[in-house]
């Protein structure tokens, strides 16, 4: 049995298969040709922190593969009138056959899968947001690779970081790491990346840049992320401060290469980490990135279950 807690927990060849199988099934999606590999299987979505984008797509592509969900939270469970996690853990995977959750600490998440007896999926945590780096990558392969040869587009390409050293951050990190391609990160200082916490097998994956617009010379990919992140609202008015530097304009596009993409995991926040005209101008691909969420966690969540097809 296999979770995905963090990306490390895949090889570069699962996520190979991942990305084409992906394009296959949003093929069919918007074919409007039918795939139920996943009759009478059920998904449990548990959210301890809010959600648009990670809501609808797992549960619609739940639906999508011919399951169906059940969608706990924090105040509607037990889990907020402080259930052990193992408890829960051990009661829900009885009933189901997959649990996503969205929570604090990863460490939260690990107690949970061990004891799983059904594969978990992290649909974030404070550390990692594995899914929507899988969405990222497969975005920037649909724009600039094959789908026979996924991974090989990523090859020594160089993606900005702009912004927090968080959770979007960490998994950047360990997707560089395992795919070969560099991040160049740029945070205010007190908000710097710890690479401890991505595990990194080398450094090599990553450089860090003080000026935001250093970083973004070059790349192919120019990202960022909001400047507090969920659980951290407590320093909402310091780091509007510490960031003021670190929203990502045309200035900072025009000094990467010409051909580069704008991405964010949304929510954003329109003149704070990035302008409009950035946001929603040619060089942004934001709405396929929401988009290719549902269809690489469709993949995900039929690979988890089923194996390769
Ligand atoms: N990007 C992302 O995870 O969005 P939600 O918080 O809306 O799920
Ligand atoms: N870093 C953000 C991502 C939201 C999808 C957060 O954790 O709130």
């Amino acid at each position: 049995m296999k979770h995905y807690l963090q990306f490390t927990d895949l090889t570069a060849d699962e996520y190979a298969y991942l990305f084409s199988r992906a394009a296959l099934i949003k093929h069919k999606f918007k074919s409007y040709e039918k795939h139920h590999p996943l009759v009478d299987r059920t998904l449990a979505m548990i959210f301890e922190k809010a959600s648009t984008r990670t809501r609808v797509s797992f549960e619609a592509g739940m639906y999508q593969l011919g399951g169906s969900v059940v969608h706990l939270t924090t105040g509607d469970s037990q889990l907020g009138r402080s259930e052990p996690i193992e408890d829960s853990a051990k009661v829900i995977s009885r009933m189901v056959d997959l649990v996503m959750i969205r929570t604090y600490g990863q460490d939260k998440i690990n107690s949970f899968a061990t004891n799983s007896r059904v594969p978990v999926i992290n649909g974030l945590t404070n550390e990692f947001h594995p899914c929507q780096i899988l969405a990222d990558l497969f975005t920037f392969i649909e724009q600039r690779g094959q789908v026979n040869h996924p991974l090989q587009c990523l090859q020594g390409k160089v993606v900005a970081w702009v912004g927090d050293g968080n959770n979007m951050a960490n998994t950047w990190l360990q997707a560089a790491d395992l795919l070969g391609f560099t991040v160049h990160v740029s945070t205010p200082s007190g908000y710097e990346i710890d690479p401890a916490v991505a595990g990194l097998s080398s450094h090599n994956c990553f450089k860090v840049f003080k000026d935001p617009m250093q970083a973004c010379q070059g790349a192919d990919l120019v990202t960022t992320d909001v400047w507090t992140s969920m659980g951290y609202e407590a320093e909402n008015e310091a780091r509007k401060q510490a960031f003021a530097d670190w929203c990502v304009d045309t200035d900072m596009m025009d000094v990467a290469k010409p051909d580069a993409l704008f991405m964010h995991c949304l929510p954003a926040h329109r003149g704070e980490e990035v302008t409009a005209e950035v946001i929603d101008g040619p060089q942004s691909v934001v709405w396929d990135e929401a988009e290719n969420r549902m269809h690489v966690q469709k993949a995900l969540m039929e690979y988890l279950l089923l194996g390769r097809q």
